[in-house]
C-alpha cells in the first residue's frame, strides 16, 4: 500500500540544480555528461512534481554568473536546453504544463529565445500547472531590473516615488504572477543561494541534500515533501508552541 501523502505540499518548489560537474567526474566523464543526466532528472522531477499534485516547479537551469564557464560548456549547455526542448515539448502539453521563463533573454541565442518565446505562447492556455525555467538568471540582475523601470516611471511623471512599496517592487520582477517559493531545494550539499531569487525566497523554507543533481530522483522529491512537511513556518509571527508573551 502507498504510504499516506505528506502535508502540506507546497504550492511552489524552486530547485538549484547543482553537482552534475562533479557527478560526472566521479564517474571519469565530460561535464556535459552530468548536465545530459542532469536533463534526465529533470523529467523525472516534473512527473513526480505531478504525481504529488506540486503546482509551480521552479528550475534554475543557467545563472547570470554562469556564462563564465569555458566557451565549450556553455555552447554544450545551451545546445541540451534545445534538445531537451524538442523532447519535452509534447509532455508539456499532454500533461497541460505552462512553460515560463525568467531572466535576461537578450543574454540567449536568438534562435533558443524564439522557441522559448513560441513554448511559451503554445502554453499559455494551461493553468494547471506551471514549470519556470530561470536561464540567464540572476536575483540581483532581476531587482535592480524593476528597480530601473521604477526610476524610468517615476522620471516620466508616471508613478509618485512615495507609492513605491514591496507591492511596486513585486509587480516589476520578471514573472509577478508566479506565487513566491514555498520550498527551495539545492542538491550536491552546496547551503548557499548562489543569486536565486532573492526577492522572492524571503520565507521560503531551504533543503539541502547530498544528492548530485543526476541522482535526483522520485524518491529524493518524496522526502524533500515530508522535510517540508515537517517545517513550522511563522513568517515572523508566533507558531502554536510559542507560549505566552508575558
Ligand atoms: C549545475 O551543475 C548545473 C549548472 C550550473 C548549469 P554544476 O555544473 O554547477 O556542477 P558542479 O557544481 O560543478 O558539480
Ligand atoms: C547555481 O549553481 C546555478 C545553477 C544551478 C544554474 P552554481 O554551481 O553555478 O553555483 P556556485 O558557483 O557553486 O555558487
Ligand atoms: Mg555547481
Amino acid at each position: 500500500m502507498e504510504k499516506p501523502l505528506p502535508t502540506p505540499i507546497p504550492r511552489h518548489i524552486a530547485i538549484i540544480m547543482d553537482g552534475n560537474g562533479r557527478w560526472a567526474r566521479a564517474r571519469g566523464l565530460p561535464r556535459l555528461k552530468g548536465h545530459e543526466a542532469g536533463a534526465e532528472s529533470v523529467r523525472r522531477v516534473l512527473r513526480a512534481a505531478r504525481k504529488y499534485g506540486v503546482k509551480y516547479v521552479t528550475l534554475y537551469a543557467f545563472s547570470v554568473e554562469n556564462w563564465s564557464r569555458p566557451a565549450i560548456e556553455v555552447r554544450g549547455l545551451m545546445r541540451l536546453l534545445r534538445t531537451f526542448l524538442k523532447a519535452n515539448e509534447s509532455e508539456l502539453h499532454e500533461n497541460r504544463t505552462r512553460l515560463r521563463v525568467m531572466g535576461r533573454r537578450s543574454d540567449l541565442p536568438a534562435a533558443t529565445d524564439r522557441e522559448l518565446a513560441r513554448i511559451e505562447a503554445a502554453t499559455a492556455c494551461y493553468d494547471e500547472r506551471q514549470l519556470v525555467l530561470c536561464l540567464s538568471y540572476g536575483g540581483r540582475t532581476e531587482i535592480a531590473a524593476a528597480a530601473r523601470k521604477i526610476a524610468e516611471e517615476a522620471a516620466a511623471g508616471a508613478l509618485d516615488p512615495a507609492a513605491v512599496d514591496e507591492a511596486a517592487v513585486a509587480s516589476r520582477l520578471y514573472l509577478p504572477d508566479v506565487p513566491d517559493p514555498d520550498l527551495v531545494v539545492r542538491t550536491s550539499g552546496e547551503r548557499r543561494l548562489s543569486n536565486f531569487l532573492l526577492w522572492q525566497c524571503a520565507y521560503a523554507e531551504f533543503l539541502s541534500t547530498s544528492v548530485a543533481w543526476p541522482d535526483f530522483g522520485e524518491d529524493d522529491f518524496r522526502t524533500a515533501l515530508e522535510e517540508f512537511s515537517r517545517r513550522h513556518r511563522r513568517f515572523g509571527g508566533l507558531g502554536p508552541d510559542a507560549g505566552p508573551s508575558a
